[in-house]
């Protein structure tokens, strides 16, 4: 990133590094050797670590904007690194839909007062079809109703509005994405309400990568947990007999049935359970009215996908994770994967390590690590 590419940067604490492309990626790949050395030694893996680029700009999906008010209007704000506010006009790194939606939205805010008084926020999800916007208000938003509905249909947008407890869409707040595994175009519906990949195109790199690596293994069953609304158990249930996967979410679930159904996928059951839930619910440790419908013991699993947040998988879950004979960990935090690495090393070697960069010009980097078992516990 350099400020010809975001006049912002610099200032604004989003994008920190200010670094060509290439010397990002040399930094993250490094940072990684030096972070796991020790772990792929102690998992025999002496492969190529991959890399796989992301656009330097217009990449990200989704994107949450403070909006600040002084004398002259609203203007859309990001922070600083002390959390101060800085004034942004535009943003290199959103999607072209955000973009173009960015400036517009903000001239109908500021022409009108009801929607101008007390805003505070503005958040955009853009699919591969379509652009939504999410509102945010310190005032009770049913007073502004009729100005809402006006602006989404001038702007011909669906558009959520929401203060405490209040919450007013207008349009449809499913978004519908595709996305091409395989050479098989997937449609998905995709909700702000769920986990959304951030960067589409670095997530369909990801599900090309586990797919075809997964081509070639011995496949039985899959077990699939933090599955949100099916990005992974849709693109991959071809490869395998059956597929079992769960979710905390709610609206993510109901997602993933649809998401299966629209493809035609008919080895695929969805649970709404935790990952702790589900590891004790497969060990027949409690039973789960949430699984009534699902026969566990015909599951002959192979393989097993964990997708979990920051803090990475509970005791319980890795627990569970040495069971299997292959599993696939997908990571957006190189800190908790380190720490459950160390465990699964006790009974897996790590066959593949890939880096997606979902984020350029940020030190975020996302992992995608297979691993095949070599003994099993007593
Ligand atoms: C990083 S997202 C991955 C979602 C999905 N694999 C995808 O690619 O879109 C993590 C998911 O885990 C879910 N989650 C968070 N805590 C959980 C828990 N304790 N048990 C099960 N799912 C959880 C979140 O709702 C979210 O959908």
């Amino acid at each position: 990133m350099n400020t010809a590419l975001c006049s912002s940067f610099g200032s604004c604490a989003s994008c920190v590094l200010g670094s060509t492309y290439k010397s990002q990626k040399q930094l993250k790949i490094a940072r990684t050797k030096e972070l796991f050395s020790g772990i792929w030694q102690a998992c025999g893996f002496a492969g190529e670590c991959c890399f796989f680029e992301t656009n330097e700009s217009g990449f990200r999906s989704r994107a949450e904007f403070r909006l600040w008010h002084d004398e002259s209007g609203v203007h859309y704000a990001m922070s600083r690194a002390d959390k101060k506010p800085v004034i942004i006009e535009t943003c290199a790194i959103v999607d072209a839909k955000i973009s173009a939606l960015m400036p517009r939205i903000l001239e109908k805010i500021n022409r009108n007062s009801s929607l101008k008084e007390r805003i505070f926020g503005c958040e955009f999800v853009a699919s591969s079809d379509e652009v939504l916007a999410i509102l945010l208000y310190h005032k009770d938003i049913l007073s502004i109703k009729t100005e809402l509905e006006n602006l989404a249909n001038e702007l011909k947008i669906s558009l959520i509005a929401r203060s405490k407890g209040k919450k007013l869409v207008f349009g449809s707040e499913i978004l519908n994405q595709k996305i091409t595994v395989n050479s098989r175009i997937l449609s998905y519906k995709i909700s702000p309400d769920g986990f959304i990949q951030p960067n589409a195109s670095a997530n369909e790199k990801m599900l090309n990568f586990v797919y075809s690596k997964l081509a070639n293994h011995n496949k039985k069953d899959l077990c699939e947990l933090y599955c949100g609304h099916g990005n992974f158990s849709v693109a991959l249930a071809p490869l395998f007999s059956k597929v079992l996967a769960t979710e905390i979410n709610k609206a993510s679930t109901a997602l993933a049935k649809q998401n299966a159904e629209q493809n035609g996928v008919k080895n695929l059951e969805f649970a709404r359970l935790s990952a702790d839930e589900f590891a004790k619910a497969l060990r027949a440790e409690r039973e789960f009215k949430r699984l009534k419908h699902l026969e566990l013991s015909s599951y002959d699993f192979s393989h097993i996908l964990v997708d979990p947040p920051r803090a990475g998988c509970d005791e319980s879950v890795l627990n569970l994770m040495m069971e299997f004979q292959n599993i696939i960990y997908i990571s957006c935090s190189q800190a908790s994967l380190k720490r459950d690495l160390e465990v699964l090393a006790k009974t897996h070697k790590i066959t593949d390590f890939a880096l997606f960069d979902q984020f350029a010009h940020t030190n975020h980097i996302e992992s995608i690590v297979l691993l095949k078992k070599i003994k099993f516990l007593a």
